[in-house]
Parts: C-alpha cells; sequence; structure tokens
C-alpha cells in the first residue's frame, strides 16, 4: 500500500478541523518541568486544571504528579488525540472534545495550561505570519481560555506564536517570574505580525481579582 504523503495528512487535518491552530501532536511525558514546577509552587492549592490542546495525553499525566489532589481536564480539538489520550484516564484524569460551549460549561478552572498550541509551527522562519496567522486568531483563543480561569487563577503560557503581553486582556494578568527558564525556544512574533527576534520569556500570569469593566466580563464562547 502507499504511504499518504505527510503534507497532504496535514492538509486534510487542516481542512477537516478549521479551528486548529497547531497541527503538530508533538508531546511528551515531562516536557516542561521548570514550567510544571513553577506552577505548583504558584498555586499548590489548584484543585481544577484544563490542559487545554493536551494532545495524546502525557501533559495530563504529568500534571497529575505535580497536582496529586488537582482534578485534571485534557482538551483537544483533534477527536484522534483525545481518543488515544483516554488510555491515560483515571478518576482524576480525564479527556475532553476542546468544545467551547463543553468546556463553557464545566465551570471555571484553577490553572490553565497552554503550551505550544496557538501557533503553527510551519510558520517559524517566516519574516512576518501577518496573513497566515494573524493576531487576531490568536487574540480570539486567549480570551476564550481568558473566560474559562477563575479570578486569581493562574494562566499557563508557552510556546505560542505571539506574546500573551500582546492580548487584550494582558491587563488584567500579573506575571509570576520562574525560578528556572524552560530549555528550548519559545519563537514569538510581535503584534504586527512581524518577526522580531525580541527574547519573551514570561510564562506564568495570574489573573487579576475581577473589576467592573474588566475584559472578564466579555462573553467570548462561539458555539
Ligand atoms: C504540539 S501539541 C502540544 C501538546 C502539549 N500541550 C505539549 O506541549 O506537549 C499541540 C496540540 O494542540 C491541539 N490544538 C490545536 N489547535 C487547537 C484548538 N483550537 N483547540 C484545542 N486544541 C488544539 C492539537 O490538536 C495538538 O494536539
Amino acid at each position: 500500500m502507499r504511504k499518504i504523503p505527510r503534507r497532504t495528512l496535514r492538509r486534510a487535518k487542516r481542512l477537516l478541523l478549521p479551528g486548529i491552530h497547531q497541527g503538530s501532536s508533538k508531546t511528551g511525558f515531562d516536557r516542561y518541568p521548570e514550567i510544571f514546577s513553577g506552577a505548583a509552587a504558584a498555586l499548590p492549592e489548584a484543585r481544577r486544571i484544563l490542559s487545554f490542546g493536551c494532545s495524546t495525553g502525557e501533559e495530563c499525566v504529568t500534571l497529575h504528579k505535580y497536582f496529586p489532589q488537582a482534578e485534571i481536564v485534557g482538551a483537544d480539538i483533534n477527536p484522534l488525540n483525545v481518543w488515544r489520550a483516554r488510555r491515560h484516564a483515571s478518576d482524576k484524569v480525564r479527556f475532553v472534545y476542546a468544545r467551547d460551549r463543553a468546556l463553557s460549561s464545566r465551570g471555571l478552572f484553577d490553572v490553565i495550561f497552554c503550551l505550544t498550541v496557538l501557533r503553527d509551527s510551519r510558520l517559524d522562519d517566516d519574516s512576518s505570519i501577518r496573513e497566515s496567522y494573524p493576531f487576531e486568531r490568536f487574540d480570539e483563543r486567549v480570551r476564550f481560555l481568558h473566560s474559562l480561569l477563575r479570578s486569581a487563577g493562574l494562566l499557563v503560557f508557552y510556546g505560542n506564536m505571539y506574546r500573551f503581553r500582546d492580548s487584550s486582556v494582558a491587563h488584567d494578568y500579573e506575571v509570576i517570574p520562574l525560578k528556572h527558564t524552560p530549555v528550548g525556544e519559545n519563537i514569538t512574533f510581535a503584534r504586527d505580525g512581524s518577526n522580531d527576534g525580541a527574547q519573551y520569556l514570561d510564562v506564568l500570569f495570574r489573573k487579576k481579582a475581577a473589576h467592573t469593566g474588566s475584559s472578564a466580563d466579555v462573553a467570548t464562547a462561539t458555539p
């Protein structure tokens, strides 16, 4: 039988899953120990955790080790990944298809991890991604994640294409410095889509207490 070329598979995935950002499912156990331990130190009492873009579930198994008391929900847009992830399910770890309405109806989370999801690594070397991956596409998902996080909750954000500080909800957060920065690349682009080569190492963000007129009041979930 002839092998289907990777490029064809990638194209098919994007056609079948129009809401997909990062098409690659690359993941692993304890992929970012500096990030996981930093998050666990910042909010050890977390009880409800979302791994947005959990791929095949190894990130959730890892999170259970760092937050043994917490209920971990792994969500992914790719049903095949969710199906594969379910072999890691337990009483504390479950996996769902990443539908906005379903996620919004689960109540607010204490911590949300969004690691290498809001990106398209095919574009890493481009000088501008303005047309191929506009900032607004990224920002729409960030606003959605913001709507799922409780006040004083933690957003853990790494490996995404744009900088969280440029997002339209950034003013509702304060940065928590990480003791050790993760090993690896965090290629980010400026809000206008240009590749300015700037280093961006902020990873942990604590949501400030809600106040009237905050962007937390804006409804973001799409059907
Ligand atoms: C490179 S993997 C990252 C897995 C894991 N977070 C990690 O860092 O090891 C990216 C995952 O994000 C998922 N994804 C892409 N766009 C998404 C979206 N809009 N909603 C939910 N998941 C998405 C993909 O299906 C893929 O499984």
